[in-house]
This record gives structure tokens, sequence and C-alpha cells, in this order.
């Protein structure tokens, strides 16, 4: 670790945020409305409105409900408006939770201590899951000791294969789970289809709706086709729906919902096993400030039906720009069919290498993902549209066109890039043969890296990711953030 220590006299307030804001000047120009991803936002007066009312709530401490009793009835009322749009009925329970993470943890967890408790012959509980799930059903299952079995999806339209889910069940599975939609693509599960076999297994169906929740049930008002994916489908047990998504509150805020109080209770953690104040708490949080849920209060009053439904209208429309562009594209393909704005796709031709069109992008100062390659699809290109990036899409558009142009142009005289010509799969494959972290001082050397432990060259570290195995892939990334955060 670095020689900072402890500071031992007091600093000015002024200098402190001086501090703060020079801080920040590294950080992805966000406000500028070009960064695709990371960043949720809708109309400035909502974005103020959510601030201040986070403000007021930062303090007040949800560990102990009854304390603070206008906690529990704002989270009983955020729960409550959610469900109603996810058509939860009366009987449909929940809690607010940090982010979808910490939602879908709750519903592994769930899952797991009811078999605990109704199939004690299930000694190593499993849940199976489209390979398109997000990465937090993994993690779950890493915190909660459930083994994750992925199953394939369709190599066109990138949604699950509910045929391949029923071919992985066993007498050990508790619970099945879709997306709606996926990050990767913006594509919807089929719920029906997925509900109706966990239905007919007696098996738990979640619904990971942390990305679609707060949106999908505006596009349908607006009359986009949305299948049914929600509460109304039967079969269905729960669902995450995060908040400072498409929701547009504030981060530290997402829902965990249930079909019933009955499949709840399971989420629930007692200790009276010491001495201290009681502890029950619904949530993976003990303590946990009031603010994320304010905002999510505050928000939804705000905006209404009618703010979300015209944020959602602007999102699609801004969905169908990037979509008749990238016709106009040749070597860029579209990968499968966003159903709302979250887009992908990838490049068919040897001349244009995905990794260096995001790079080229943000030298023209957009933000796009890139993606790497998996089982699924080839190494890609994502864009998150939310509400205040919609406006930018045309500019958005002929930057890219224009970065594809001058990329082909380049491809044709450019000579091979010699640390990609020294770093190639061969040996990388045989450094990761021995891999020791050590060795990432050797790769930084090599590779750049600024001031705060940040690599320089994300084309040549995408490209040797590109070449590695997922397992691989961990090794290096988890030696690198233990890296990145023990130095500065
Ligand atoms: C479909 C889906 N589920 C879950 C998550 C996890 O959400 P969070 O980053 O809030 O933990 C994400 C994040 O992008 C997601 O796209």
């Amino acid at each position: 670790m670095s020689p900072l220590t402890f500071p031992t006299t007091a600093d000015s307030r002024e200098n402190i945020f001086e501090a703060l804001k020079a801080l920040k000047k590294d950080d992805i120009p966000w406000k500028s409305g070009k960064v695709m991803a990371y960043i949720y936002k809708t109309i400035p007066e909502a974005h103020a409105l959510s601030d201040e009312a986070y403000n007021l709530y930062l303090t007040e401490n949800g560990l102990d409900p009854t304390q603070f009793p206008s906690l529990l009835i704002l989270e009983r009322e955020v729960v409550a408006m959610v469900a109603d749009l996810l058509q939860g009925g009366t009987e449909a329970v929940g809690n607010c939770t940090s982010g979808g993470t910490e939602s879908v943890i709750l519903a592994v967890k769930t899952a797991r201590d009811r078999a605990r408790k109704l199939y004690p012959q299930i000694t190593e509980p499993e849940i199976i899951i489209p390979e398109t799930a997000h990465p937090c059903f993994h993690k779950a299952g890493h915190y909660l000791n459930v083994k994750v079995k992925m199953t394939p999806v369709d190599p066109v339209t990138f949604k699950a294969n509910v045929q391949a889910m029923e071919a992985a069940i066993t007498d050990q599975t508790i619970m099945i789970a879709g997306s709606t939609p996926s990050y990767t693509h913006g594509v919807i599960d089929d719920i029906e289809a997925i509900a109706a076999l966990a239905q007919s297994r007696g098996l738990l169906c979640h619904v990971d709706a942390c990305v679609g929740g707060m949106f999908l049930p505006f596009a349908k008002m607006l009359g986009y086709p949305i299948p049914n994916f929600d509460f109304s489908v039967p079969g269905v047990t729960s669902m995450s729906c995060d908040l400072h998504k498409y929701g547009y509150v504030p981060k530290g805020c997402s829902t965990i919902l249930y079909k019933n109080k009955d499949l709840r209770q399971y989420q629930m953690f007692s200790c009276s096993a010491w001495p201290g104040y009681t502890i029950v708490n619904p949530t993976v949080l003990s303590s946990k400030t009031g603010a994320p849920m304010a905002a999510a209060w505050s928000t939804f009053k705000f905006l209404g039906v009618d703010g979300y439904k015209t944020a959602v209208k602007d999102c699609m429309d801004a969905r169908d720009v990037v979509l008749d562009v990238l016709k106009e594209i040749p070597e860029l393909d579209l990968l499968g069919f966003p159903e709302m704005s979250m887009i992908a796709f990838n490049s068919n031709s040897e001349a244009l290498s995905v990794f260096e069109l995001a790079e080229r992008m943000k030298m023209k100062g957009w933000h796009i993902q890139a993606q790497l390659k998996s089982s699924v699809c080839d190494a890609g290109i994502h864009l998150s549209i939310s509400h205040f990036n919609a406006e930018h899409m045309p500019a958005l558009m002929a930057a890219l066109k224009e970065s594809v142009e001058e990329l082909k142009a380049e491809a044709a005289s450019k000579a091979p890039d010699p640390i990609l010509a020294m770093l190639n799969p061969q040996m990388i494959q045989g450094l990761m043969a021995n891999f020791q972290p050590e060795m990432l001082d050797q790769l930084e050397q090599i590779l750049g890296s600024d001031d705060k432990g940040v690599p320089d060259n994300f084309v040549a570290i995408n490209n040797i990711l590109n070449t590695l195995e997922p397992a691989q892939r961990d090794t290096l990334l988890v030696a690198f953030m233990n890296k990145m955060f023990s130095v500065g």
C-alpha cells in the first residue's frame, strides 16, 4: 500500500472540495450524455429532485424500521408501486436492496433456504440459468454454495433455449431463471415457457427484470410488442427490478419481489445469539441509508406514468435510429433483436476490430462498451441508451460511421502493432500456464498504465483477454483487481 497516513491536522472545507473535484477530472465524462453505459439519467428536474430527496434521508438508518417508521413506509410504498407495474396483485411483497446483484443473491438465498426446509433430500442445490443471464447469479452461487448450471441460448435470437433448460433439471434443482432483457443483447427470454416449465416441475422461477422492470411496462403501455414477462405469467415466483437503472433513481436502489409472503419468509435473517441489539434483516445489509428509497419514492411521484412513458418513447426512438444506421454499415452486424434500448453489434470484417472501434470512439468523446468473445457470440460492442443519451443518437451514429471508415482506411496501410505481435496468443497461453500475480508487473511495463494504476492500452488488454478461456480471464482479472487496489 502507499505511504499515505491518516490526517494529523484538520483541513478546510474549501480544500477538501477542491481536492474532491480535482479527483474527478479523469472520470468518464458522463454529463456529456455521450457515455453509453454505467449512467442512467432522465430530465434534469427529476435528477435534481431525486438528489435532494436522497440527501434528505442520507443519515437515517434502515437497520431498525421500528425506530424509523418513515423508512418502513417509503420501502413498503416503493415496493407496492413497483409490484403494481409488474402486476403483482394484492399478494406480492418485496424489499428494497442496494442493487440488482443483491436482489438476485436474495432470490437465490430464498430458494436455497426454502429447499432446506421443505426438501431436505436436496443436499447439493442447483439453479439453472441461460448463459446470457447476468453474472450476479454466479456471484449468488459462489456466496451461497449453490451450483449454477448454464444452458445454451439460441445462436441467432440469443433467447434462452427452454428445452435445454428442461434437460438440465435434476432432482437437486431448486430454481430456474430468465432475463427480461439480458444485458448483453437487450433480448427478452420466453418467460411464459420458462415459468410453465418451472411450474410443471415444482420449481421456483425467477425473472431478472433488473434492466427491463422499469422500462418494459411503459413500453407495453405505448403499444410496443412486449411479451408477457411479469407476475401475470403463471409460475413466476420472484422478480428483481432495479430502480437505479431505468427507474432513474441514484445508485443503490433495486427491488426484490415475491409472488407472496410465504415465499419471502426464507429471505429473512434473524440472530438473537448475542448480547446486543436485536438483529432481524430482510436484506443483506444491516445498517443502511434511507436515501435511495426516498429518492425512488420521490422520482416515481415526480415523473408518474407519463414521465416514464416519455422517457421510454425517447429511448425506443433512439434505438430505432441506431438500428437504421447499423443497416447502412455493412461491416457491422446487429446481434439478436433488441426489444428495448440495449443494443449489441459486432464486426464481420477482419479489417475492423471492435476493440479499436471502441477506442477510436473514445478519442472522439463517445464511450461505447466493448464485450469480449464468449460461448454465445463473438466480441462486440454494447450500447445502453438511457433517456439523457437519446438526443445524442444521430451524432453518435455519425461518429460511428466515421470511425469505421477511418479504421478501414488505416487497416490497408497499417504496420502490425509491435505490442500485439509480441503478446501473441501462444505467448499469452505460455504465460497463463504458469501464471503468478507478479507477472502483471511485467505486463504493465509492456502495456503501460497511468499514475493510478489504470491501464493505458485497452485495445491490447481486450485482445489478450479475448484469446483466453473464461477461467483464465478470471485468474488474470482477480490478480489485476487485487493489484490495482493495492497501489496509490
Ligand atoms: C440483467 C441484469 N441483472 C442484474 C444486474 C446487476 O445489477 P447491479 O449492477 O445493480 O448489481 C445487471 C447489471 O447490469 C443486469 O443487467
